[in-house]
């Protein structure tokens, strides 16, 4: 599974980068606003920083002017993927621009219906929110396996990339179901690591290992 990190906080992916699980990184207008930063700037930064895939979104909703965002954005850096929505438009503009080469992130996917026609729209990845669909009691993870095997069915080669990840479950599960990617919040990543039981275990090595004297270096 590719590790993708949601945000426009440099500090924060080069955090998670220095340590080499970094596939990725997805922004989208919320997080540039987060970032206070002007949306060119922060993405070239961070493009600059990162090796693969850093999703930059588009603002227009009509087609021929998310074509036009598009290009500029992709300009920015060969690793740009242009984030559209899913909509008509958008899936109209993931058509053109894709097949000039782009890389396409189709986001704000909440139906394996959608998701299906992003991937015959030739989409890179496809971004079903996980978080959203839980916060209004549907389940998250229930699309993202309908995806799953939908484009298995078929052969589709767009990847399935759950976003809106608000646990550490959501990442376990995702990953069980066979989501290509995940993308996640610094915070949601870092937690990752953490267990209780490895912090006890941990206080109760140092302990003995004060009271025995052991020393390594
Ligand atoms: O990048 C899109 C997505 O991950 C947003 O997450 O938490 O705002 O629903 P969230």
């Amino acid at each position: 599974m590719k590790f993708f990190v949601d945000t426009a906080d440099i500090a924060a992916i080069s955090e998670l980068n220095d340590l080499g699980i970094v596939d990725g990184v997805t922004t989208n207008p919320s997080l540039i606003k987060k970032s206070g930063r002007d949306i060119l700037e922060v993405t070239k930064e961070i493009a600059a920083l990162v090796d693969g895939p850093v999703s930059a979104e588009v603002v227009a909703t009509d087609a021929s002017a998310m074509i036009a965002e598009g290009r500029k954005l992709a300009a920015i850096a060969d690793n740009i993927a242009i984030k559209l929505p899913l909509t008509w438009d958008g899936l109209k503009a993931c058509k053109t621009l894709s097949s000039e080469g782009h890389m396409i992130n189709v986001t704000l996917c909440f139906s394996a219906n959608q998701a299906l026609l992003a991937a015959k729209a030739g989409a890179t990845f496809i971004s079903p929110f996980i978080g959203r669909l839980d916060d209004i009691n549907l389940d998250g993870m229930e699309l993202i396996a309908d995806i799953r095997e939908i484009y298995d069915n078929y052969g589709f080669e767009t990847q399935i990339l759950a976003a809106s990840i608000r646990t550490v479950n959501h990442v376990s599960d995702a990953a069980k179901i066979g989501a290509d990617v995940m993308t996640a919040p610094p915070e949601v990543i870092k937690k990752l690591a953490q267990h209780p039981l490895t912090d006890a275990g941990l206080a109760q090595f140092l302990k003995d290992a004060e009271s025995a004297g052991i020393k390594i270096v």
